[in-house]
């Protein structure tokens, strides 16, 4: 596997298998890799094989933009020598490590920003999140070139709005949205789980039974009142839940809906101690 620690040296790559017709593959992640990224490594594979073949390049770069908090950035769990070895096994072709010096230059006045949709969910609890998770995809794009890109479903409302920044901006890459990845007791993967006490551990698989609970009322026909209502009871049987938002949304675009009558997204934030986790699923009555 390639380690490429510049963005220079990431173009000098990709380059070269350019230059043997190679197709490129993008997974951008933020390290503490686990199961759910090797998925994502695992899917931009799967989508290379049915072009022929190509590169899978997996991005590891704590973007600092994207936090609106410096505890938190601080406190991101980070694990170079696990993630390489990680990938390595994934079979992934190259890792790109740039440093924040290299990645933000000085001076630099442009942010990407993708409307309505950054502003609503998680960008109202997490103002310029969603600006700063925007601008670095879209520099990761301009110096890897992909042609396809695996986004996790667990992070819903990014998902949607990197498919409506490449729509918007005729970005010519194939996004791919992989399903959430679980961990026995149902609780979604994500890195921030390595920061939950194990009180806080034995306890967050709730949001995973709230959304089951909110998916097979859904499936039944229960209405919208209904099932925010046992989904809240789910989750306050659970002490050390505090629930941050709790929305049921047009799957499309997340829009807010009145009544279910089509596909649907239940979107959950909530903190457990200082870690705050989210979860979604998609719900048809
Ligand atoms: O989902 C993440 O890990 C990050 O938001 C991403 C897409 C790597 C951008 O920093």
């Amino acid at each position: 596997m390639r380690i490429c620690r510049s963005k220079q040296a990431m173009r000098d790559c990709v380059n070269a298998w350019r230059a043997e017709g190679q197709r490129v593959a993008l997974v951008a992640t933020m390290g503490a890799l686990h199961a759910g990224h090797m998925h994502l490594v695992a899917r931009a594979r799967d989508w290379l094989d049915t072009q022929g073949g190509g590169r899978v390049v997996t991005s590891i770069f704590v973007n600092p933009t994207q936090f609106d908090q410096q505890a938190d950035l601080d406190r991101y769990p980070r694990d170079e020598d696990t993630d390489l070895a990680l990938l390595r096994q994934a079979g992934c072709d190259a890792a790109f490590l740039p440093t924040v010096a290299d990645i933000y230059r000085p001076g630099a006045q442009t942010t990407v920003e993708v409307g309505g949709l950054s502003r609503m969910l998680i960008g109202r609890l997490r103002p310029g999140h969603f600006r700063g998770m925007t601008t670095i995809v879209t520099k990761l794009f301009n110096i890897v070139g992909p042609d396809a890109t695996t986004f996790g479903e667990k992070d819903y409302q990014q998902l949607t709005i990197v498919r409506q920044m490449v729509a918007d901006l005729d970005m010519p890459i194939q996004i791919i949205g992989v399903p959430t990845v679980r961990e026995a007791d149902g609780l979604a993967m994500s890195s921030r789980n390595r920061r939950l006490t194990p009180g806080d551990r034995a306890a967050a698989p709730v949001l995973n039974r709230a959304l089951d609970t909110g998916q097979q009322m859904i499936a039944a026909g229960a209405g919208l009142a209904a099932v925010r209502r046992a989904m809240r009871a789910v989750l306050r049987s659970e002490p050390r839940c505090e629930l941050r938002s709790l929305d049921i949304r047009d799957a499309g675009d997340l829009s807010r809906i009145t009544r279910i009558d089509g596909p649907v997204v239940m979107l959950l934030a909530a903190r457990f101690g200082d870690v705050l986790l989210i979860d979604q699923r998609v719900a048809q009555p």
